[in-house]
Formats: structure tokens, sequence, C-alpha cells
């Protein structure tokens, strides 16, 4: 596991955009796998303001909100387009349907899509409560894409980009641990002081489903790019 410590989330996303750059340009990558959210945004930015061409490759997604269609400009699907798609076409975008009535299907659908495309690299931030993707505290490291139940405190961090609490959804479908672990390079980003507890824990302390980043420790090709308030536990 490699720490990369940035002085701000600027600085973080120039760090992880030369590593897809230079892992693209060696021709490693023909599928990437993205994360939403606010840590992944400087990221994107970069990305978008790159002559990289992505018409060739495919994104996979970590994850999308149980219930919210493509056009609502809170779900997943939404933020991607604006923040990444709409400005860098891909071959093929991939990203788990919210408005699917059999969760079952979805979820063996969605497998399958992570199995024809493996992930090259895959790009995470982390819960304060360490879950990746949605996988919350508990969750299996077996685990593969499944309708997760959302913590209150996931709830409630994710309830800032809402109107109301109420409307933040309470499930979502995640690509499961297991998965993202085959991952063959994987990129976390985590800024500020509220991720310093997850950054700890998943990093140096013990391997336990209870801290679902933990799981990392467990991976071979680990990037973890930081600020100084997100690293300010590490020792
Ligand atoms: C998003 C995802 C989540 C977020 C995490 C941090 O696709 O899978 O694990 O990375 O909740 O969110 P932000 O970046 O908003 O702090």
């Amino acid at each position: 596991m490699k720490i990369i410590k940035v002085t701000n989330q600027v600085e973080g996303g120039k760090a992880a955009f030369d590593i897809i750059k230079n892992e693209m340009v060696a021709g490693n990558v023909k599928t990437l796998g993205l994360a939403t959210g606010s840590t992944p945004e400087t990221l994107y930015q970069e990305i978008v303001a790159s002559d990289l061409d992505f018409t060739d490759m495919n994104s996979v997604n970590l994850d999308e909100y149980v219930g919210l269609e493509a056009s609502n400009d809170q779900s997943y699907h939404y933020f991607m387009k604006k923040h990444l798609f709409e400005a860098k076409p891909f071959k093929n975008n991939y990203l788990p349907d919210g408005t699917t009535s059999d969760a079952k299907k979805e979820c063996a659908r969605y497998d399958q899509v992570i199995a024809e495309n493996p992930i090259d690299i895959q790009i995470l931030g982390i819960g304060e409560n360490a879950h990746i993707g949605f996988n919350e505290p508990g969750s299996s490291f077996e685990g593969t894409t499944s309708e997760v139940k959302l913590t209150e405190s996931t709830i409630a961090a994710n309830s800032r980009n809402f109107a109301k609490k109420e409307d933040v959804p309470t499930h979502a479908y995640s690509m499961g641990i297991k998965s993202i672990m085959q991952s063959k390079k994987i990129i976390l980003l985590a800024y500020g002081e509220k991720k310093a507890e997850a950054i700890f824990n998943s990093l140096q302390g013990p391997v336990t489903e209870d801290v679902p980043g933990s799981a990392l420790q467990n991976h071979s090709d680990v990037i973890i790019i930081v600020d100084e308030a997100a690293a300010k536990l590490l020792k």
C-alpha cells in the first residue's frame, strides 16, 4: 500500500489523474471503476480539462440509489453525466439501475457487467464509517453486488446534497467488496478531518468486516491519496 500525502483536494485530483494518465499511456487501462460523491470531483475536473481520450474505454460505477431515475439530479447517473461523461465520452458507461423492480435480477446483471469488464483501476472515496462503495460496516468481504440498506450516518452525510433528509434514499445498489478487490489497481482518495478515523482504521487498524475499508490491506496494488487532515491519525 502506497500513501501519497497532498496539500489539498485539488492536488489530490492531480495526483490521481497523473497515475491514471500514466497507466492509460502505457496501455494498461480498458475499464475504469468510478465513484461519485464530493471526493472525486477534482479528479474528474482534471480529466475533463485533459486531452485524454476515453472513447475506447468503459467505465463501471460503484453504486446508485434505489428509486432514483437517471434523470433525477440527485442520482449517480446524473452526477456522472454532469461531472464527467458529458465532457468525456466513453465507449460504455455502466451503473446499476436504481429504478428496476427486480433487485435480484439487477444485482446479477451488474455482476455480469463487472465480470465482462474487469476493472483495471478503481477509484474509491470512503465514508466516515469506512464504507467503500456503499458496503457499510458488517458487509462481507466476499460480497458481490447487492441492495444495501444505508446506515443512519451515511444517510445523514448524504443529506447535505438533498433539500430535506426525508428525500435521501435509504437504499442503494452497490458493487460488493469482493468485486472491488478484484480490480487490478485501486486508488482511494480521502480529504478532511471527518475521514481521519476511517483512514486510520482502514489502513492501520485490524482487518475486519466491521471496517469495510480495511479489506484494502489485503490488496497488492492500492494507492491512498490523502490530505493532512485525513492522514492526521496515521502513525
Ligand atoms: C460513492 C461511494 C461512496 C463515497 C463515500 C464518500 O460512489 O461509493 O463510498 O465515496 O460515501 O463520499 P464523499 O466523497 O461525498 O465524502
